[in-house]
């Protein structure tokens, strides 16, 4: 595997991997590797000949107050997971090469960046848009994966790719879970081992309230039910607990439509997000 860090170079390597017609998949991350990642490298081998990895932790997604500096990084870790994994190549910039002086362009995907996580988090998915079509400009490749876990910025990405026109496939990869249902995430390395049990609340709520929905219950009561567990459990504040239309994220799917539910809830300094299919 090689490893890259600037963009001629990557641009050299990439036309040596796509030699003979290759088709190139590309596993986007900000680094501090788990099986999640893993599984997005997995399925890239499916549906790849050569997979590309980048590693780069985008300080334009993060908040004033949020945890850039503090984000996890295991950077020599990580390459030998991908190394492992069957990663051809690891592209990991410095936040110079990616946003040099004067860098002054943003992509910003109106309406469905401005919900839930978009509200909580202002700003946010602007900075993910961003990096993500500076990467598909940089890797061009035919297909790249993202993990349902961010629900909503695979929502987002979807819809830059079909608006702006990039030829490449999107796909994402179920959530990789702990054998006790939570969700895997680069962040959990922050949790004591109280409030990992805590958060457990999560998963079982939104089981609990998909599973009332799927049977025809009352989705306003499941809703509230998974809300009150939460608080229960010690989760505060509670960003979201929604039933949305899964391709725009609309609150209230109409009928017919696929639905997912959402969530987003603090414990400590943690924030962690959730989400399930209904349908
Ligand atoms: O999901 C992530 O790790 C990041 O948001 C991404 C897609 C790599 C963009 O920085």
């Amino acid at each position: 595997m090689q490893t890259i860090d600037d963009v001629n170079a990557l641009r050299t390597a990439i036309s040596g991997l796509r030699r003979d017609g290759a088709r190139i998949a590309l596993v986007p991350t900000m680094g501090a590797l788990h099986a999640g990642h893993m599984a997005l490298v997995a399925e890239a081998r499916q549906r790849a000949d050569k997979v590309v990895a980048s590693i780069f932790v985008n300080p334009k997604q993060f908040g004033a107050h949020e945890d850039l500096s503090t984000y996890p990084r295991a950077e020599a870790a990580d390459a030998r997971m991908l190394k492992d994994g069957g990663c051809d190549l690891l592209w990991m910039p410095s936040v110079a090469t990616m946003y040099p002086d004067g860098f002054a362009s943003t992509v910003s995907v109106s309406g469905i960046s401005d919900l839930w996580d978009g509200a909580a988090r202002p700003g946010h998915f602007d900075g993910v848009a961003t990096v993500v079509a500076k990467l598909f400009n940089q890797v061009r490749p035919d297909v790249a994966l993202f993990g349902e876990k961010d629900f909503q910025q695979l929502a987002v990405i979807r819809r830059m790719v079909a608006d702006l026109d990039f030829a490449i496939e999107i796909v994402g990869v179920p959530t990789e879970r702990a054998d006790d249902g939570l969700a895997l995430s680069s962040r959990n390395a922050y949790l004591t081992d109280e409030e990992r049990h805590s958060a457990l609340a999560l998963p079982r709520a939104l089981g609990e309230a998909a599973a009332a929905i799927r049977v025809g219950g009352d989705a306003k009561a499941a809703l509230a039910h998974g809300v009150e567990r939460l608080r229960h459990a010690g989760f505060d504040p509670i960003d979201y607990f929604a039933l949305v239309d899964a391709e725009t994220l609309a609150p209230d799917p109409a009928a017919g439509r696929a639905r997912r539910l959402i969530a987003a809830a603090r414990i400590g300094r943690t924030r962690f997000i959730d989400n399930l299919a209904v349908d």
